[in-house]
């Protein structure tokens, strides 16, 4: 039997294989409005029947300005959690584990879509004032409004609501996006952080905005829902957060409350080298694994199933997460189980006729 098609239970889940989908953002709420619609039902609905263990939905705002862009998708009010129920219960139905990623961009907010090319969406358009950790801007982009200590209490109460929204929109599995060059990142790297309250300076200091969140999602979300957190776990730069450092605050979020960590990295500052690769970012889970108790996952150029059973049998990853190769081929995972020779039995009885042939 393949690793790959082994079961995992985090918490109270159990998820059939270990390939999830990893959070893709699709810019697709066309009234601006944070609401989703037929465009995220189907995309995430056909990679749950694809055969995906898990499919997280794209970097979900907290609120209004924690968007990427304005047809971002939202999980604070009513009528978005109202819109999410159908896609999550799509997802259960195919036998998949439903999750979001949490998220609010900081100084990152406010861009046009990455597919038009251009970055902060002016005022005049409808665009809005960013906020940060800092008030430096990222290269190209409007300079954001450096947060106040009570400001920064009052989001965490926000990113907590946006969990128990989440649960009430059915998702399975919670993810807060801790990762390249958001809001959370960049209160976690010194880069962006130079903060004199209890917010900034030591590392402690700078996790302290993530832990909050865990702590308080953890206790509004009960015992049963597994926490995720998706981090950066190098800036590549000699003065950025670094692999052991996230190690660390790793550390600190499994005993806020926190369950299993996505590993990936960079995004918070330009110019600097990263090495693309097939699984490049498999070694900074491998690392984060060595030093924490806890599962964690790889991300990154992972295209195939042979590669992909290698890392499972070779490393101390738990989770493969695929990204782009399921915008090519929804189907990646059944695909993967003939490739690697396993009997699935979740090939959806509609599609049977265009089963792989068995070898
Ligand atoms: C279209 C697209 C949208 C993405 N949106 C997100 C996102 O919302 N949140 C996130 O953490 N990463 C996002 N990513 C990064 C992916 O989750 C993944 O980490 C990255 O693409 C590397 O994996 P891959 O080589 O399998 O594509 C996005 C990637 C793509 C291609």
């Amino acid at each position: 039997m393949a690793k790959l098609f082994e079961p995992i239970s985090v918490r109270g889940v159990t998820s059939r294989n270990r390939i999830w989908i990893a959070p893709m953002c699709m810019y697709s709420c066309e009234n601006k409005d944070g609401v989703v619609n037929n465009w995220h039902l189907v995309h995430l609905g056909s990679r749950a029947s694809g055969g995906a263990g898990l499919v997280m939905a794209e970097a979900t705002a907290i609120r209004p300005d924690g968007r990427i862009t304005p047809w971002d998708a939202g999980i604070w009010n009513e009528e978005q959690i109202k819109a999410w129920q159908p896609v999550t219960e799509f997802i259960r139905s195919q036998g998949a584990l439903s999750a979001i990623q949490l998220a609010h961009a900081g100084r990152k907010a406010s861009t046009y879509r990455a597919w038009s090319g251009e970055n902060s969406v002016p005022l005049s358009e409808g665009g809005w004032e960013s906020v940060s950790s800092t008030s430096e801007a990222f290269p190209g982009y409007a300079a954001p409004r450096e947060l106040s200590h009570e400001e920064i209490k009052e989001l965490v109460g926000q990113w907590v609501q946006a969990a128990v929204n989440s649960v009430k929109a059915g998702f399975d599995v919670i993810e807060i996006h801790a990762a390249h060059g958001y809001l959370v990142h960049q209160f976690l790297s010194p880069l962006t952080n130079q903060r004199t309250d209890e917010y900034g300076g030591s590392k402690e200091n700078r996790a302290r905005f993530l832990i909050e969140i865990v702590q308080g999602m953890r206790k509004a979300i009960g015992e049963e829902i597994p926490l995720l957190v998706r981090f950066s776990a190098t800036d590549y730069h000699p003065d950025g957060f670094t692999v052991e450092d996230c190690s660390e605050v790793a550390i600190m979020c499994r005993e806020a409350g926190a369950d299993l960590f996505d590993i990936s990295s960079g995004g918070l500052v330009m110019g600097v080298k990263i090495p693309v690769g097939p699984g490049y970012q498999v070694p900074l889970s491998q690392e984060v694994s060595e030093r924490v108790e806890a599962p964690v996952s790889a991300v990154g150029l992972i295209t195939d199933a042979k590669q992909a059973e290698e890392i499972l049998q070779t490393t101390d990853v738990d989770i493969i997460m695929i990204a782009r190769q399921s915008l090519r081929d929804p189907y990646w995972p059944l695909r993967a189980a003939s490739e690697l020779g396993v009997e699935i039995d979740y090939w959806p009885n509609q599609y049977a006729r265009g089963k792989y042939p068995t070898n």
